[in-house]
């Protein structure tokens, strides 16, 4: 069984409700989700031993939580080339940091992404469960 870390950036706890349904999508397809809020991840370490790792921001004045930025930063120093990635977000109308978080796993740690970000309004509407819940599986297609 597979392990996929997902690490959630969140203010007002939209963020962390996307990323509980993208343990529920990797978990209903056989495998193991640990979800963490980003003040968890305090070392490089934290994110090793993984082999997915989901990173999550809320978008605040069109950037990425700053503890975010820190993980990435960690991130880099932890060994996720080839590991399944993806990024997601809950925004109100730009939704810069998914876009963000994903362009970095994907250029500077070379993991293995999925197709594209995910940005929901919330995770409660427009078919946002399933979504997040889909996205979750995607995550398990890409692990080796
Ligand atoms: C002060 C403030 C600034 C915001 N700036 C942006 C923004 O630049 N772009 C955007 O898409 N949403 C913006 N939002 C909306 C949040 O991204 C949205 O409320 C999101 O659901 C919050 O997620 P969270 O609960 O995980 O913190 C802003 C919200 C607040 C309160």
């Amino acid at each position: 069984m597979a392990k996929v870390l997902i690490v959630c950036a969140t203010r007002t706890g939209e963020t962390m409700d996307i990323g509980n349904l993208i343990a529920e999508g990797v978990r209903i397809s056989g495998h193991e989700a640990q979800v963490v809020k980003f003040n968890e991840i305090k070392k490089e370490s934290d994110l090793e031993g993984f082999d997915g790792v989901v990173l999550g921001s809320a978008t605040y004045h069109g950037d990425m939580i700053q503890g975010m930025k820190t993980i990435l930063f960690l991130a880099e120093k932890a060994n996720l080339e080839g590991k399944a990635g993806g990024a997601f977000g809950a925004f109100g109308w730009s939704g810069e940091a998914p876009d963000r978080i994903y362009d970095t796993m994907k250029n500077i740690f070379k993991m293995n992404m999925v197709g594209n970000p995910l940005r929901l309004k919330s995770a409660s509407i427009q078919g946002g469960i399933k979504m997040a819940q889909d996205y979750g599986r995607e995550i398990v297609a890409k692990l080796g």
